[in-house]
């Protein structure tokens, strides 16, 4: 991505300092690119400290600035409050966080457990949840201005089948982003959400589309998927002070995709056992190598 790519002026976003979870691949890193481009400091925070540290030097290799790299597993309240302590001592309070760190697989909602219920929404349900609580308690206490952006999905206005935990976490996140605008915004708190229809992501399509293939637009009024700069271009306005007195909002960026088809994950009940027991095995040997990486 370049600044031709945005459509602000440069410097937009100069003097802010914003958090981007799940910031080292993704949504989250073209989220974290664009913020870059636009002139802010950057902190992105993953599982994986290799990742957001590779990540980190590309952006700043490509376009200078400040990057900063550190690791969080949101699920660990201990490892979110030592996060905040860094991010604080490191040059001041955040102006801003993006919740974007996730976790989903396609599945049966029969074939789960009570531990995979978890594994998703302890991430985005409580993590996001906890992240948001450590800042927001920051800026109350020292009376500061902020935007908190968090990345859903169109299932949050009508559900989806085969992703309930997700679809159920996520919900709670749009919950939580009408309800904090009203509750924190005497004191300059804003909240707000996306929900992006179909940005293709690496990470995405191992636990979503586990079958391999194109991501079809199929359904979708527009006939293409999303462009990462689009997404960029709405989350880059949604941080700026220009947009201060939106808040409380959930935006959809899909084309139109969810009232032309829902927009989620009907078309799986055609599946086989077969077809599940495919998914499952590609999901899992995708979280399994993720793993060792991790440990690596
Ligand atoms: C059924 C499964 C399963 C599957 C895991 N489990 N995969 N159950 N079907 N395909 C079960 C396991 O058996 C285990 O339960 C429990 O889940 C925890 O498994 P772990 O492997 O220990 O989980 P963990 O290491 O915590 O991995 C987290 C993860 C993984 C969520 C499972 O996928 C991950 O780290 N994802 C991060 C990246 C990601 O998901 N990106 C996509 C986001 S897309 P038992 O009982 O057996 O112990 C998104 C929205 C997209 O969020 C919107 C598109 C429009």
């Amino acid at each position: 991505m370049t600044l031709d790519d945005l459509i602000y002026k440069p410097g937009l976003l100069q003097g802010q300092r914003i958090l981007v979870t799940g910031g080292g691949s993704g949504l989250g890193r073209v989220m974290a690119e664009a913020l870059l481009l636009l002139g802010a400091d950057v902190y992105i925070c993953g599982r994986r400290l290799a990742v957001v540290e590779q990540t980190a030097g590309e952006l700043m290799q490509a376009h200078g600035g400040r990057v900063v790299p550190l690791a969080c597993d949101i699920r660990d309240d201990a490892a979110i409050h030592a996060l905040i302590d860094t991010i604080w001592a490191d040059g001041g309070a955040l102006t801003g966080l993006i919740n974007n760190a996730a976790g989903n697989f396609v599945s049966r909602t029969e074939d789960l457990s009570s531990r995979a219920f978890d594994a998703i929404a302890n991430t985005v349900f409580r993590g996001s949840f906890c992240m948001t609580l450590a800042c927001g308690k920051r800026w109350l206490a020292e009376g500061r201005k902020a935007s908190v952006l968090s990345i859903l999905t169109t299932w949050v206005w009508n559900g989806s089948p085969y992703t309930v935990p997700s679809a159920m976490s996520k919900a709670g996140l749009n919950a939580m982003t009408q309800s904090l605008a009203v509750e924190w915004g005497g004191r300059g708190i804003r909240f707000n959400a996306i929900a992006p229809g179909l940005f293709p992501t690496e990470g995405m399509s191992a636990r979503l589309n586990p079958g391999g293939g194109e991501h079809i637009a199929e359904g979708n009024p527009m006939g293409r998927n999303g462009r990462m700069p689009e997404l960029a271009n709405l989350a880059a306005f949604l941080m700026s002070s220009g947009s201060e007195y939106l808040t409380g909002q959930t935006i959809a960026i899909d084309g139109a995709q969810y009232q032309a088809t829902g927009g989620n994950f009907a078309h799986m009940a055609s599946w086989t056992d077969d077809d599940w027991t495919a998914a499952r095995q590609n999901i899992q040997s995708r979280t399994a190598e993720d793993k060792r990486l991790r440990s690596a």
